[in-house]
């Protein structure tokens, strides 16, 4: 079994589309793509009609749930924004799309933690200080009941592989659409680049294999059209390929 699992896109077309063009050249056998799909200030309706487009099994982000479920209270000025560009029938997209979802009996898909679309699972948030990555205790305590050899996650943007002790395997494939790093990672800040993040997960001699790889593409245009939307925070990401 080989496949591509692609998280956080954000709207980001032009590195969806750089990613894509990777995922052909290794004959996956489906595409597993982890949710916040269409929040970001760029390209929203381009890349929902991508997305119509592709053999995936796709899974509901957080942005995706403050977009599709109407509450008002989950909604800034932003996602306004967001909804104004998508105009209609995405969204009825987003609203079916399911929490968490299994594939082929081994992949345990989430976007946050199993439990929850808001937890950072493999990195947590210290405040002030960006992230620190999670023990190993903390990041068990968030499996499911259910026993799979592989669970993968978005949420953070960080991409991380973590080997558990009975060998079952977390991991991360960073984002595709606003890349970011765990600053007080020493591994992470080494794999520091506003390229495009996705993973290619692979069953070989009866191993799995995460293959945690970074796509070039325009991410320059990519942080103009951000400003062009007034979202100078974003613009600043995409050209550095880290959150501050
Ligand atoms: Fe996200």
């Amino acid at each position: 079994m080989r496949v591509a699992v692609i998280s956080d896109v954000h709207a980001n077309v032009l590195a969806l589309e750089a990613v894509l063009a990777d995922i052909a050249r290794h004959d996956v056998e489906k595409i597993l793509n982890l949710g916040d799909h269409l929040a970001g200030p760029l390209w929203p309706k381009k890349t929902a009609a991508v997305m119509a487009e592709l053999d995936m099994v796709a899974i509901r982000g957080n942005t995706d749930r403050y977009l599709a479920e109407g509450d008002a209270d989950l909604r800034d000025e932003e996602d306004l924004k967001v909804i104004d560009a998508i105009d209609g029938e995405p969204m009825g997209w987003l609203r079916q799309l399911p929490e968490t979802a299994v594939y082929g009996d081994a992949i345990f898909m989430s976007h946050g933690s199993p439990r929850s679309d808001e937890t950072y699972w493999l990195d947590r948030k210290v405040k002030k200080q960006g992230f620190r990555r999670s023990t190993v205790e903390e990041i068990e305590a968030e499996l499911p009941r259910a026993d799979y050899p592989l669970y993968c996650c978005g949420h953070t943007h960080i991409a991380r592989v973590v080997t558990l002790p009975d060998g079952r395997i977390v991991f991360n494939p960073g984002s595709v659409g606003r890349p970011s790093f765990n600053m007080n990672d020493p591994e992470s800040v080494a794999r520091v680049s506003p390229a495009a993040a996705y993973a290619i997960v692979e069953l070989s001699a009866g191993k799995w294999h995460v293959n945690l790889r970074q796509i070039a593409y325009d991410n320059m245009a990519a942080s103009a059209m951000a400003q062009s939307w007034g979202m100078s925070e974003w613009a600043r990401d995409l050209a550095e390929g880290r959150t501050r």
